[in-house]
């Protein structure tokens, strides 16, 4: 299927999604700089771009930078005077995703923030509109709880890589990652504020599937 799932994606770049050259640029430099290539698909970049924008997302943060590529797709859907803050582990990421931005030229609207993100998000000050989960997949439920903690009403979170191929539905997985998706999924089960689900997807980057959540109260 991947095949057919591939062309489907390359067809729809071509028609509906029309990423401008700066997104290729960013991929590009990105796979240069010797990054893993495990950014969002350029589908599901303009999808992030626009839920942002159907949520009027004038603060936006998203947990795991990689080379800034879905970074770019989101803070392109803020207003002029929006703001995005980023957290990357890695210097040498987070130093290649201020480059990349920078020539894209909304370097002057993201902050990239270096760091494990459990040190730097006590350091936020909420609430921001939008958020991104995209880091380490075993800190999932933290990040899911602190993005409440730095939400209001109204705010969208997002997470990506939620589905795994299918093994989200193995409790028995020795796969930390697996268990971290599944230990978010608890979380936002059990936490009365929320209201989420998750969609299944295919394409470049096979079968897995995002959580949209929108923080109720
Ligand atoms: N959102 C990016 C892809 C992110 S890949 C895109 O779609 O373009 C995941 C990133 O999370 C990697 O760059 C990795 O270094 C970073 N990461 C891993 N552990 C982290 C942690 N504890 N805190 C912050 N970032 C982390
Ligand atoms: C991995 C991480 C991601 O965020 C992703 O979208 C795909 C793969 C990984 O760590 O392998
Ligand atoms: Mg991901």
């Amino acid at each position: 299927m991947s095949d057919t799932w591939n062309a489907v994606d390359a067809y729809l770049a071509e028609t509906v999604i029309k990423p401008d050259p700066s997104y290729k640029a960013v991929y590009d430099a990105s796979v240069v700089a010797g990054l893993p290539d495990i950014a969002v698909s350029a589908a599901e970049g303009k999808q992030l771009h626009l839920m942002a924008k159907m949520s009027g997302a004038r603060r936006i943060l998203e947990i795991g930078t990689l080379g800034g590529y879905s970074t770019l797709w989101l803070a392109r859907a803020l207003p002029p005077d929006g703001k995005l803050i980023t957290l990357e582990y890695s210097p040498k990421h987070a130093e290649v995703a201020r480059a990349n931005l920078a020539k894209a030229g909304v370097g002057n609207r993201v902050e990239v923030k270096v760091g494990a993100a459990l040190d730097t998000l006590p350091a936020l000050q909420g609430p921001f509109d939008f958020f991104f989960i995209d880091a380490n997949k075993d800190g999932y439920p933290d990040y899911f709880r602190w993005a409440v903690k730095l939400s209001r009403p109204g705010s969208v979170i997002v997470a990506d890589n939620m589905v795994r191929q299918g093994t989200v539905t193995d409790a028995a997985s020795s796969d930390p990652a697996v268990q971290g998706v599944r230990h978010m999924l608890d979380a936002v089960a059990a936490e009365p504020r929320v209201e989420a689900s998750v969609i299944q997807t295919v394409g470049s980057r096979g079968y897995d599937g995002y959580l949209v959540a929108v923080v109720t109260g």
